[in-house]
Formats: C-alpha cells, sequence, structure tokens
C-alpha cells in the first residue's frame, strides 16, 4: 500500500474539504498560467546549440587541466565499478571531448591555467567549516563536501536530457519560467521553446500524451529517435526511480523514446518550515485567496495590508469566512443538482452536524496538533530524490500533489541523521553513480545535475547558468511570490515543534546547503582561475556577474 500511495490523490481521505480546499488552490493557476509546447517544425541544430557545444568543450579542456581528473576518479572506486554505456563519469571522460573538438581560442591556450589556483589543503579546510557550519555529524561528511568539490563537469546538452522534478510550493514555477528562456531557446513562436519537451507545465503534471504527439510529429517530417531537440522537461511529475518494481510512467517513457539519452534529475527544495507553511496556507487550506481578500478591503477602506497576528491577523476568522463561503456554494448548488461536487455537498453535510471540517487551517498550531498534519505533512522531502537512505527502499516520486502521505523516514529500518545526511551528499549532490531502483549492482538512476533551494534564489540561479552553460537572463522570472509570507503566522514555537519533529527533512536540508556552499566556492575558484588564465568576463558568458556583485562575491 505504501508504494501506491503515491497514486492516490493528495488528499484522498474522508474529510471532503480538502477537495474544496484543493480544487479552490488549483483555480488559483490560470489555464493562461501554464505553458503548453505542442508540435513545431523539426528544426534540430542552432548556431546557438553549436556554440552552446563549443564553449563547453573549452571549458571541459579546461577543468580537465585543473583539478587533474584521471587521479580523481581513480580516489572514487565506487564509480568504477560501473559498466553503462554514457551513463558513468567514467566514459564522459573530459578527455574524450577534448580530442573531439578544435580549440577556437588559440591565444587562450590552456597551458596558462594555473591547477594549483587552490591547494588540497584549502579545500579541505573549506569543507571541513562548510560541514560545521550546516552541523553535519556524518563521519564522512568532510570527505564527501571534498569529493563535491572535485566533481568535474559534465553536462553535455547534446547527450543529456534532464528532468525537472519542481516538488509543489518550491519556488519551481520560476525555475521552470528560467528554463524556457535559457536551455529551452530558441523561443519559436506563441510559447513554445525548442529545447524543453511539449507536455511539460511549470504548474502541472507532466502530460505524456502531448509529449508523445510532439515526437511523433517530428518523426513523421523526417527526424529520428536521435536527433529530437529536446534537451530538457518540468512538471510536478517525479522521474526516479527510473529503474525496477517502482519505475515511474516517466522513467518508462523516457527510456522508449530518447534511448540514447543519458537521462538526469534537476530539483528544487525548501527550508522545512517554509515549504509546509506555503504548503498548508495554499495547499490544503487556500489560505492565500482569503488572505488576499482580506487585505484588498482593508486597502479599499484605507487601511495598511497586515500578515501577522501581532498585527490584527486573524486566520481562524478567515477560515469562517471560507466556510460560510463553503455553504453557500452547497445552497446554490442544490438549486442545479447537474453542477454539484460531491466532496462539497459531503463537507457541508459534516459541517451542519458539527465537525469543523478546517480545523487544521485555523492556525499552525491547529495544524500541528491535527490528524492531517500526520498523514501529509511528515517526511514531505521524500519526493526529492525518492528516498532518504541507502536502506529505504525507493519510490515515491511521481504523481500528485506531492504525493503526501509518506512513511515517516524516522521509522525505517536503517535511519538515522548522520544515515541521511551521508546519502544526500551522495545522491544529491552527484557524486553516487551506482545508485539504481533495481537494487545493487542495477542500472544506474539519472544523477542530480543541479538542484536549487528556495530561499537561496539567488545562488540557486547562479550555478544554473554555471551549471548549464547558458547565458543569464536579464530580468528572473518570479512567480506565486505572496505578498504575506505564509510563515508570519508561524510562531517561533510553531517552527520549533516541526524542527523537532522532522530530523530527517533537516537532514536532508542541511547536507543540500553544505553541497551549495561547496558549488559556490568552487565557482569562485574555478572563475579566478580561468579569469588568471586570459579568459575574460565576455568570454564566461555563463557567469552572472551581476547577480553575484549583489551577494558580494567580486573578481
Ligand atoms: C547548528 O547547531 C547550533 C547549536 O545547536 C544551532 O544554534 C544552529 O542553528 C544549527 N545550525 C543549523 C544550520 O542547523
Ligand atoms: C480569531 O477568530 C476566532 C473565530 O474563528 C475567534 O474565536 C478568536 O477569538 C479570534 N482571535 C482573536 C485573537 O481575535
Amino acid at each position: 500500500a505504501l508504494q501506491r500511495s503515491h497514486f492516490r490523490p493528495a488528499f484522498d481521505n474522508k474529510i471532503s474539504s480538502k477537495h474544496i480546499a484543493q480544487s479552490k488552490a488549483i483555480s488559483n493557476h490560470t489555464p493562461a498560467a501554464m505553458k503548453r509546447h505542442p508540435a513545431i517544425s523539426s528544426l534540430l541544430i542552432t548556431p546557438r546549440s553549436i556554440l552552446l557545444l563549443l564553449a563547453t568543450s573549452i571549458y571541459i579542456i579546461v577543468i580537465g587541466t585543473q583539478f587533474k581528473l584521471a587521479k580523481i576518479i581513480s580516489t572514487h572506486h565506487d564509480r568504477s565499478s560501473l559498466g553503462g554505456a554514457g551513463r558513468t563519469l567514467l566514459s564522459s571522460s573530459p578527455l574524450h571531448h577534448a580530442n573531439s573538438n578544435n580549440d577556437p581560442q588559440p591565444n587562450n591556450p590552456v597551458s596558462k591555467c594555473n591547477p594549483s589556483d587552490t591547494s588540497e589543503q584549502q579545500i579541505a579546510s573549506l569543507a571541513a567549516s562548510i560541514a560545521q557550519k550546516w552541523n553535519l555529524t556524518a563521519p564522512t561528511a568532510s570527505s564527501l563536501l571534498i569529493s563535491q568539490f572535485h566533481k568535474p563537469f559534465d553536462y553535455d546538452p547534446q547527450r543529456d536530457f534532464f528532468h525537472f522534478h519542481h516538488l509543489y510550493k518550491s519556488g519551481g514555477t520560476s525555475m521552470s519560467d528560467l528554463m524556457d528562456k535559457t536551455i529551452g531557446l530558441p523561443h519559436l513562436h506563441g510559447e513554445y521553446y525548442e529545447g524543453i519537451l511539449p507536455g511539460s507545465y511549470r504548474s502541472g503534471d507532466l502530460n505524456h500524451a502531448e509529449a508523445l504527439k510532439d515526437i511523433q510529429s517530428r518523426l513523421e517530417h523526417g527526424a529520428t529517435l536521435e536527433s529530437l531537440p529536446y534537451k530538457g522537461a518540468y512538471a510536478h511529475t517525479g522521474l526516479r526511480p527510473v529503474y525496477g518494481p517502482e519505475g515511474t510512467k516517466t522513467g518508462q517513457f523516457y527510456r522508449k523514446y530518447f534511448p540514447n539519452k543519458r537521462l538526469r534529475a534537476v530539483t528544487m527544495l525548501r527550508d522545512p518550515v517554509d515549504f509546509r507553511a506555503s504548503n498548508h496556507a495554499m495547499i490544503m487550506c487556500g489560505l492565500n485567496h482569503e488572505v488576499e481578500v482580506f487585505n484588498r478591503d482593508r486597502v479599499a477602506r484605507g487601511l495598511e495590508r497586515i500578515c501577522t497576528p501581532e498585527e490584527g491577523l486573524n486566520i481562524s476568522a478567515l477560515i469562517d469566512v471560507k466556510i460560510e463561503g463553503i455553504l453557500q456554494k452547497c445552497q446554490e448548488e442544490k438549486q442545479h443538482p447537474e453542477k454539484q461536487i460531491k466532496a462539497r455537498q459531503s463537507q457541508c453535510a459534516l459541517q451542519k452536524s458539527g465537525v469543523d471540517t478546517l480545523e487544521q487551517c485555523r492556525s499552525p498550531s491547529h495544524l500541528l496538533n491535527h490528524v492531517q498534519y500526520q498523514k501529509h505533512y511528515r517526511s514531505m522531502f521524500h519526493g526529492v530524490m525518492g528516498r532518504y537512505h541507502r536502506k529505504q527502499p525507493f519510490g515515491g516520486t511521481a504523481y500528485g500533489r506531492m504525493g503526501y502521505g509518506y512513511t515517516p523516514v524516522e521509522l525505517t529500518k536503517g535511519y538515522s541523521v548522520q544515515a541521511v545526511e551521508e546519502y544526500t551528499l551522495k545522491d544529491l549532490g552527484g557524486l553516487d553513480l551506482t545508485i539504481s531502483g533495481e537494487g545493487e549492482g542495477g542500472r544506474p538512476e539519472p544523477d542530480f545535475l543541479w538542484f536549487g533551494i528556495t530561499e537561496r534564489m539567488v545562488e540557486s540561479v547562479v550555478l544554473f547558468y554555471y551549471t548549464f552553460r547558458v547565458r543569464p537572463v536579464k530580468k528572473v522570472p518570479k512567480a506565486r511570490v505572496q505578498d504575506c509570507r505564509p510563515t508570519s503566522w508561524w510562531t517561533e514555537q510553531d517552527k520549533a515543534i516541526v524542527k523537532e519533529r522532522e530530523p530527517a527533512d533537516y537532514a536532508l536540508w542541511r547536507a543540500a546547503n553544505a553541497i551549495m556552499d561547496v558549488r559556490m566556492e568552487k565557482l569562485k575558484m574555478e572563475v579566478k582561475a580561468k579569469l588568471n588564465a586570459g579568459e575574460t568576463k565576455e568570454s564566461l558568458f555563463y557567469v552572472d556577474w551581476d547577480q553575484l556583485e549583489e551577494i558580494v562575491i567580486t573578481f
């Protein structure tokens, strides 16, 4: 039953109010805001993609020299046991790329790049201090962070296809928009971006039928599976595990239609309290709408907007308003039986019989004490990697509004905070390519190429450009940012309860932050070394100098 849980609708339970809260939340996502990518002409290779490939190749030569790749790989024994073609770090050796491309910038010789810009000692001490900063207690934490410093660059837009699993309320809508305007380019016409698989939705599940339609239309117009132009997809739909008994529909789909691609994963995560607060407000309870209406009314009366209980915001009173509205709708529906929503009618019946059907919505402490928390808000990061530690069965990143209803990972065999930290550093950090839904020795799952952290958006976006070697956009898209942050009505005590209750989600989040710290340090080192070697701000077009300056990183 646990394995199947992600195929159930998120709020499939007796209290039908959730369906209403949910449909309310859905109705806030206007259809116009969702993007479609229907069939387009089969334009395959653009001057831009050739440039990108060349730029990538130059970089690969530089980095290959800088980090003495052969030595690094030989120190990672777990990788060398892999044989899968085109799937391992070994088989994507930069040396191969270096031999197969001409250097278009002969006045920028590789030999100028100084491999000793940063010493091993400096790296080790940085890794140790980052591990300490994020309270990592796994004995392997520092050494895994050192490996993260040495992780070779291996994104290849021609070979790779990435899937962005956008967890609900993680800031992924803005990232989807950013993917359109970078990896998706060229922008053909209307809402179409050539690099993004049609059926991708910034705020919906992956539409496999729509994707298939575009693929078939391209095949009919002379394309081959090898020549399809897609570089990535985004949706609320999970990809992992691709292999094994819990293999996802999306995984099967990509394997069938992109047989020669290396599948890779991309995701976003968020502070565990913010994540729950946002879900509570917007998915479970539809509070954002009520607060907005409340504040609009205040502004109309010449008053200021308010966001906190101290200022006089009473969430419970807004829930009373919401219930009034629901009861009124039920009354109206009575006149039009054909328009009746069954879930709403039974909620009204329950409410009239004296049950408070939105009790969990009245305040964060109502939620924390409610069975709805146990049911939906335990171990919410299960969807990020598909499990928290190596001994846990894989599964559960697939369909639905985050696939709530996970077993608390703290109850699973083999769980410890250290095990979660270590597994996150390896899996989310893209360091262990042996992880497989088929078990030990199975075909490797897509590795994480990039991830973002919502509350570290600037760094996430800077690392995104850097990882994918794409030119920064002028204005970073910002979607669904609320006037009142949902955490504004969470007390310090409410937050502390989540922290205590969810050690695994915190362990995952702390490890993710440590990886991001390493990646930022690594970016600084690499950029510095390249500038010293004669590169310029113009030639390093994928470095977002402006946003780096905003967070006081200058060169
Ligand atoms: C690390 O632990 C200290 C002491 O318990 C705490 O004050 C700090 O907030 C923790 N930092 C993180 C990132 O968890
Ligand atoms: C908030 O609203 C509820 C009604 O849902 C009411 O019982 C409560 O007294 C209000 N709290 C404050 C502080 O006004």
